[in-house]
């Protein structure tokens, strides 16, 4: 390891503190999930739907801590001949990783300990999809820690990446700030670890992370999360602009948002703001804008936005292209099968209803289409638009006899809208994953 040096405080804290913390034995009875591993979005934001996962597909976790994302993309390729590369600095977290891998019997995963910045000269293979979450942010010059994993990646393949979200996060970097006062002169992290401690049980309620607590609270159960979120030596946090002056315009990748449990959802602000109907004028001078100014206003409007999630590619077409009637739409993260979401469609007999999805947080009304039911209905994430249209178009008595696939994607592209934005409703070739 020669790009690092081998006492970074950084490096040290995710030494003596792995990240996150996670027990081994948990493995025995239950898989975590990470938001962006799931294959059937990875196939539909980065692949184009067309991905197998087979034929030799390569996975980088880089920085992968105590192997959350490793561990879940190895256990959903375990029957495919796919490899995932595990990257860490830290052997202690690794270590963890790597028990839980064998308590799963987990034998598809490489173990690398090393910097990230010495990818370059390390001679992997380049890969199909490198995650590369909560890591970059921590790194003196993100930049050159995402030089090094687009060195190594594939021209087709996609980057999952989480980096800090600057608006949310607002009132942590002033209480990192006052920690650092606080600390100066403190040689260990247990001593850092405590005077944190003594304050956070006395912060006046002025203080911006007491204000801001609710959205923090979960994730302070522990030393290892309360260091780093109190206490980090080295980190930085992006405005959604600031990502896409970054990626986009720095470095011609595509970008995909899709925060944890709520998609795009979280990015739009006529979804944010979906509760004021009619829609006041406002609100149409930003959804008129592009895609970018909207997520930006988002941001700022929903105040938040802790961490950014998202794909980054440098195909402009990496996602299923809504339109193709060879592709097979299905539902993801959603309990309710075809029947099920069309009996909602249709309860106000096809005119518009107000959606309010609980789990999604998303309350808005919904325009559904002439066809949008009888489309759900036949939804079994098995047949293909095509297949779908041609059994609408050939009920007895249907509207849709004589309408255009086009005429009838059109007609369907409203409710498609609204729940792809939540990652309910996804892409996918018929040989391909589901
Ligand atoms: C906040 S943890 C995130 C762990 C994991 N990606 C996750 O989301 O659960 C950051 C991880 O990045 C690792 N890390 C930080 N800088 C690194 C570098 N330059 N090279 C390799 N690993 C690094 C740390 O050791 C730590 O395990």
């Amino acid at each position: 390891m020669t790009a690092v040096p081998p006492h970074s405080a950084v490096r040290q804290q995710y030494e003596m503190l792995p990240y996150p913390p996670v027990n081994p034995q948990d493995e025995r009875h239950r898989l975590m999930h990470t938001w962006l591993e799931q294959l059937p979005m990875l196939n539909h934001y980065c692949f184009g739907g067309r991905q197998s996962f087979r034929d030799g597909f390569r996975a980088l976790v880089a920085g992968g801590g105590t192997g959350s994302a490793t561990i879940y993309l190895a256990e959903q390729l375990k029957h495919t001949d796919a490899r995932v590369v595990h990257l860490d600095f830290s052997a202690a977290s690794m270590d963890i990783a790597k028990a839980r891998a064998q308590i799963r019997g987990l034998t598809n995963i490489d173990w690398v300990l090393d910097s990230i910045l010495n990818i370059p000269q390390l001679a992997l293979q380049p890969f199909d999809y490198i995650n590369c979450s909560g890591v970059l942010h921590h790194l003196p010059d993100p930049d050159a820690g995402l030089g090094a994993l687009l060195s190594v990646l594939k021209d087709d393949g996609a980057l999952g990446l989480m980096l800090y979200g600057q608006i949310g996060r607002t009132g942590i970097y002033q209480m990192q700030e006052l920690m650092r006062a606080v600390n100066r002169g403190e040689t260990g992290i247990p001593g850092e670890l405590d005077n944190a401690k003594q304050l956070l049980a006395m912060l006046p309620a002025g203080n911006w992370f007491k204000r801001c607590e609710d959205l923090w609270r979960a994730d302070m159960a522990s030393d290892a999360d309360l260091y780093d979120i109190a206490l980090h030596s080295q980190d930085r946090a992006y405005t959604v602009e600031q990502l896409y002056a970054w990626l986009a315009d720095g470095h011609g990748l595509s970008l995909a948002f899709s925060a944890v449990h709520k998609g795009r959802s979280a990015y739009l602000p006529g979804l944010l703001l979906g509760r004021q109907h009619p829609p006041p004028p406002v609100l149409a001078k930003m959804t008129g804008q592009s895609q970018r100014a909207q997520y930006a206003m988002a941001e700022l409007l929903s105040g938040n936005i802790m961490t950014h999630v998202f794909y980054a590619t440098r195909s402009p077409q990496a996602c299923a292209a809504y339109g193709d009637a060879a592709l097979v739409p299905f539902f993801c993260n959603e309990p309710l099968n075809g029947p099920q979401v069309a009996a909602i469609f249709n309860q106000n007999g096809g005119e518009p209803f107000w959606l309010d999805h609980k789990h999604v947080g998303v309350t808005t009304v919904v325009h559904p289409g002439r066809h949008a039911a009888q489309v759900f209905q036949y939804l079994d994430g098995q047949r293909s638009f095509q297949q779908i249209f041609d059994l609408v178009r050939a009920e007895p008595a249907s509207r849709a006899h004589g309408l255009s696939n086009q005429q009838l994607f059109d007609d369907f592209r409203s409710s498609y809208d609204i729940l792809n934005a939540m990652e309910r409703l996804l892409l996918r070739h018929p040989h391909a994953q589901s």
